[in-house]
């Protein structure tokens, strides 16, 4: 190594200097093709102990005045390199920098490239059936009023059936009127009442988005989750409509082996209101573990939009000076909610919610 050179006993004529300084240019070289930049950085320009430091310390030191500037102007010469070759991005091309020819044959640096989260691929697919439909998308706050996330939507101040939207609410909000206070949207359903009072029909839109609930985090809870809401709006849409849709759907996530069932279920903002089943995928609806041995698994929330909910809506039109276009007697529609990560999970048999929030690579790379 350089550094045990004692410099004495070769003298310090230039031509020396030169041969010791081109041997040190050359270790620079290959240390930048061999050490990660970090290291490299630290063994030549470390504050304490790096190359430069001691080299310069213990030759300066020994010197005889006249040999200071030659000397020096040497280090000066090989700080630059080492800074160069510390600028280049990639060890190669630090080396290129530093003097060295590029060997092409070397294999090249990777960067891994970034790819959709597996929750976001999943609510684009879905997006992307209903696009195929000819429906639009629309987005909305998270942080909502509580006329959209519930008055608009039938659920009157203190009903019940707010409850089972587990609401988490923005503080100091007493003061204000009850349907202006606001809260962090339980589901995507405020979208349809804000696009509604925009647009007169046909309205046909997608609605995915992040909604909030006050719910303990477990394997298949979490505070924060995404849905994908949709809403179909015009004249003599009816719940064969409906079914037809979301039958089309399933097979389009699923396969088109699947088969949909509807069930009775309750929504304030749809009457009627329905579940949807789909036969379960893992074990071709015979019974299995995944569908607790029924051989369907729910997936979704729909109905037909309810009167009073167009009510609402033409009220709210005529607040804003804008003409009634939501006459219950004339128009019909109806909406379907589901719940991304639900999907998400059985499309790729993933047991725990939680996997899809902890950023961990090794999960995360699967779905590369
Ligand atoms: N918004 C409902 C929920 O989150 C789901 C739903 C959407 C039901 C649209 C019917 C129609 O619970």
């Amino acid at each position: 190594m350089s550094d045990d050179i004692v410099l004495d006993e070769f003298g310090y004529d230039e031509p020396t200097l030169d041969k010791l300084f081109e041997t040190l240019k050359k270790e620079v070289i290959s240390s930048s093709e061999n050490y990660s930049q970090e290291a490299f950085k630290l063994h030549w320009l470390g504050r304490k102990q790096g190359r430069l430091k001691v080299l310069s310390e213990a030759w300066l030191k020994s010197a005889p005045p006249e040999a200071r500037k030659p000397l020096g102007i040497r280090f000066n010469q090989l700080k630059q390199q080492i800074e160069a070759a510390l600028e280049a991005p990639a060890t190669t091309t630090r080396a290129a920098q530093a003097g060295a020819s590029i060997d092409i044959t070397l294999p090249g640096t990777t960067r891994a490239p970034g790819i959709p989260h597996p929750l976001l691929k999943t609510m684009q697919e879905i997006v992307a059936v209903f696009h195929h439909l000819g429906y639009s998308t629309n987005l909305g706050p998270q942080v909502e009023s509580d006329f959209y996330n519930f008055e608009a939507l039938n659920f009157p101040p203190n009903h019940p059936a707010r409850d089972t939207q587990d609401t988490l609410v923005i503080a100091s909000q007493q003061s204000r009127p009850s349907r202006d206070r606001l809260l962090m949207r339980t589901h995507t359903s405020p979208v349809q009442i804000r696009t509604m009072i925009d647009q007169p029909p046909p309205v046909r839109i997608v609605i995915p988005g992040k909604v909030h609930r006050n719910d303990a985090a477990d394997a298949t809870h979490s505070p924060i989750f995404h849905q994908v809401e949709g809403l179909c709006v015009d004249t003599n849409i009816t719940f064969s409509d409906l079914k037809g849709t979301l039958d089309h759907a399933m097979k389009a996530l699923f396969g088109s082996a699947v088969k949909t069932r509807f069930f009775p279920s309750f929504f304030p903002f749809t009457e009627p209101s329905a579940d949807v089943q789909i036969s379960c995928i893992f074990c071709n609806g015979k019974g299995c573990r995944k569908c607790k041995h029924s051989g369907w698994i729910e997936l979704l929330g729909c109905g037909m939009v309810d009167p009073a909910v167009f009510a609402a809506i033409d009220e709210q039109r005529a607040a804003q000076g804008k003409s009634p276009a939501y006459n219950p007697e004339k128009i019909t529609g109806f909406a379907f909610g589901m719940g991304v990560e639900r999907i998400a999970m059985i499309q790729h048999g993933i047991s725990d919610i939680g996997h899809f929030y902890s950023g961990d690579m090794r999960f995360l790379e699967q779905f590369a």
